[in-house]
């Protein structure tokens, strides 16, 4: 197995110049960690250190308490509307420029991808930026919503609280960016897995399938993961700079 950037290269220059290259970029909350979001497993700071995010992140957590997670996710929507992408994110969508096809599945919902001019982007879970009735499942704008006496948005249509468009525990993924997920997984020449626990199904599965199917498989993480054992290439580091000089070895490629 390999395990520096070095050693990568080579594997990668024949999909550099190959007019049918796909490459598919599995990313998690490692990613957007250079951009001051706190992955989900981290320790919580301020306010919210005493909450366990697996306990907030559930539709039973919303319905015993649903101005808690509320403003749990009103104190993240502030965080991801104030980062800015960090070089990991610069640099995958740099990388664009080097393959025929490049998609980024993505488990996080703060929406730096798309900041960042990355253009082929699939999120799995959803994006802190939308809300939606949490009954009839339909996206509302904020300023049709109605507010309550506790702060709380509603539905103009039924009055049922709205919550973020986000995929919660125990609940299932979009249809569509899952479907094409597993499709781009299936076909893919290379896969990088960037800044992911690997814990979480039905993405954790992605790197697998599309080790069976025959991709090369890259993991980038300063910590191992389920996906090291199947992983074909490694490289234990943070995500911006490993992209960074990633990108830079493909420039020199090229020239
Ligand atoms: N660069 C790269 N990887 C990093 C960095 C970094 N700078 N910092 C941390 N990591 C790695 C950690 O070693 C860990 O493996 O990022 C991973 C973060 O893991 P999680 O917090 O579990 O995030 P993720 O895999 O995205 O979680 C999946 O589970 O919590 C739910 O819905 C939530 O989308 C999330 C999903």
């Amino acid at each position: 197995m390999l395990t520096n950037l070095q050693s990568l290269i080579p594997h990668l220059r024949p999909l550099i110049s190959n007019p049918s290259s796909r490459v598919v970029i599995l990313t998690g909350a490692g990613v957007s960690e250079e951009s001051g979001i706190p992955t989900f497993r981290d320790a919580q700071t301020g306010l919210w250190a005493k909450y366990d995010p697996l306990e907030l992140a559930t539709p039973d957590a919303f319905a015993r308490n649903p101005k808690l997670v509320w403003e749990w996710y009103e104190w993240r929507r502030a965080l991801c509307r104030d980062a800015k992408p960090n070089p990991g994110h610069d640099a995958l969508a740099a990388m664009e420029k080097f393959f025929a096809r490049l998609v980024i599945v993505t488990q996080n919902i703060d929406g730096l991808h798309r900041v960042a001019g990355s253009r082929d982007v699939i999120e799995l879970h959803g994006n802190l930026q939308r809300d939606k009735c949490s009954r009839e499942n339909v996206m509302v704008e904020r300023a049709n919503a109605c507010t309550t006496n506790d702060g709380l948005l509603v539905c103009p249509q039924c009055g049922a609280y709205l919550r973020p468009d986000v995929v919660w525990f125990g609940e299932t993924l979009p249809r569509d960016a899952l479907e094409r997920a597993f499709r781009e997984a299936m076909l893919c020449d290379a896969l990088f897995s960037i800044g992911t626990s690997g814990l979480v199904e039905p993405a954790a599965s992605l790197p697998r399938l599309a080790k069976q199917a025959g991709a090369f498989i890259v993991e980038i993480n300063p910590a191992p993961t389920p996906i090291s054992e199947i992983a074909d290439a490694i490289v234990r580091g943070k995500a911006g700079q490993v992209l960074s000089e990633l990108v830079r070895a493909m420039e020199r490629l090229g020239s």
